[in-house]
């Protein structure tokens, strides 16, 4: 595609994964490759084909055209040379482990990462004999002190699940590689135009796709973005262990791309006002939002973020049976699990990702029983603010 100047991301995103000709038939979109199976010309150049001589296409668990369009908007949302994708977050987080660590190996993690990836990191990864040590994300001697000989990755998330601690990523990346380990980073709370780990010097940055990048609560995906020398490492576990996404969660999730940084944009500034009006709510006790001045790393993140996305997490005085009340009077707000859609959702952490951790291991991660967490969606601010005031409410006075 001809660009005789800078494309803005806004712009990019509109017009990103078209720029190959797939079907030779100047369609605006790519079409969707709904084909396991690419025939060969002749014998000679499906085996350079195979051998990776030669570029085109033979089965679609090895590439795909629609898949790779996605991998092209990909890379460009993040700065990478390359991307691939996966069917799902946790498989794009378990093949970037599994390509860099093997049996004897040690990982060091965010002792703040999504539920889901903690509980693949303590409990499977050991099955595998990969040892893994948590640490506080912002305790950086702490995390230099966790680092053994055999540490082969750091892993982190910019704006942890649920309570949005941030993780310095500059710093993360120049302690990793004084250490000679790669940095990996799950950027699926910060996506661009907030953040891109790979400019702050991060190794691999991985989405679940499922969240903002989808943005409409339609698809289950995952996707890596990186140099070219590490998504050639990754690949071949892409390739082996099979965790592909199908052509068709890849064409949606190409559409969804299309108005990334518009809806950020009004999930961001929903987000705020709504983190405002909580903090002066009487039944309301912490209110846990990146661009909050009273946010103690307020500072560090107006220079790490540009912007703060639409996830905030807040306290409920009277524990979960407040929690519970207010949830259940919502009448816009949607009560679910996920995160980065249009529509507005709520969670409560410890009875749902936070779940399988005993009540010690919540307590130590700032996961309280009225914490309830919430993902803005685009919807007018004001509606939103009426629908948590009305249930806000329904807790009575004094708990
Ligand atoms: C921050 C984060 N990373 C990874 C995942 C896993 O993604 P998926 O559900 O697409 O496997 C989630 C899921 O909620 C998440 O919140």
């Amino acid at each position: 595609m001809k660009k005789t100047f800078a494309w803005d991301i806004h712009t990019r995103m509109v017009h990103t994964g078209t720029a190959r000709d797939l079907s030779g038939l100047q369609t605006l979109n790519p079409p969707i490759f709904q084909s396991t199976n690419f025939l060969y010309e002749d014998v000679e150049s499906g085996t350079e084909i195979l051998l990776g001589k030669k570029e085109g296409y033979i089965y679609s668990r090895y590439s795909n055209p629609t898949v790779d369009a996605l991998n092209e908007a990909v890379s460009d949302l993040e700065n990478g040379d390359a991307a691939l994708s996966f069917s799902s977050g946790l498989a794009a987080i378990a093949a970037v482990v599994m390509a860099y660590c093997r049996t004897g190996d040690h990982l060091v993690a965010s002792s703040l990462i999504y539920g889901g990836t903690y509980h693949l990191f303590k409990e499977q990864l050991s099955r595998q004999g990969i040892e893994v040590t948590f640490v506080d994300p912002t305790d950086l001697d702490g995390l230099v002190e966790s680092i053994r000989p055999n540490t082969r990755l750091l892993y982190t998330e910019p704006l942890a699940n649920p309570t949005l601690v941030s993780s310095d990523i500059f710093k993360w990346a120049v302690i990793a590689h004084q250490h000679h380990c790669k940095l990996v980073v799950d950027n699926t709370f910060t996506p661009p135009p907030i953040f891109r780990p790979l400019d702050a010097g991060a190794d691999v940055v991985i989405h679940s796709a499922t969240k903002y990048l989808g943005g409409h609560s339609d698809l289950t995906g995952g996707v890596v973005a990186a140099s070219r020398e590490e998504i050639e490492i990754i690949r071949p576990i892409m390739k082996y262990y099979g965790g592909i996404i199908s052509p068709f969660v890849a064409w949606l999730l190409l559409r969804g791309l299309r108005t990334l940084p518009l809806r950020l944009e009004r999930q961001s500034s929903n987000a705020l006002k709504i983190a405002h009006f909580l903090e002066t709510h009487p039944n309301v006790g912490k209110v846990n939002y990146a661009g909050l001045p009273s946010n103690p790393q307020f500072d560090f993140n107006r220079r790490q973020f540009n912007g703060y996305s639409g996830m905030l997490s807040f306290e409920v005085k009277g524990g979960f049976a407040a929690a519970k009340q207010v949830m259940q009077h919502l009448e816009i707000i949607r009560f679910t699990g996920s995160l980065g859609d249009v529509s507005s959702l709520i969670s409560h952490p410890a009875s749902t990702s936070h779940v399988y951790l005993t009540p010690q291991e919540r307590a130590a991660l700032g996961i309280a029983d009225g914490l309830l967490r919430l993902s803005v969606g685009i919807e007018k601010a004001d509606d939103l603010i009426h629908d948590l005031q009305a249930a806000l409410e329904q807790i009575p006075t004094g708990t």
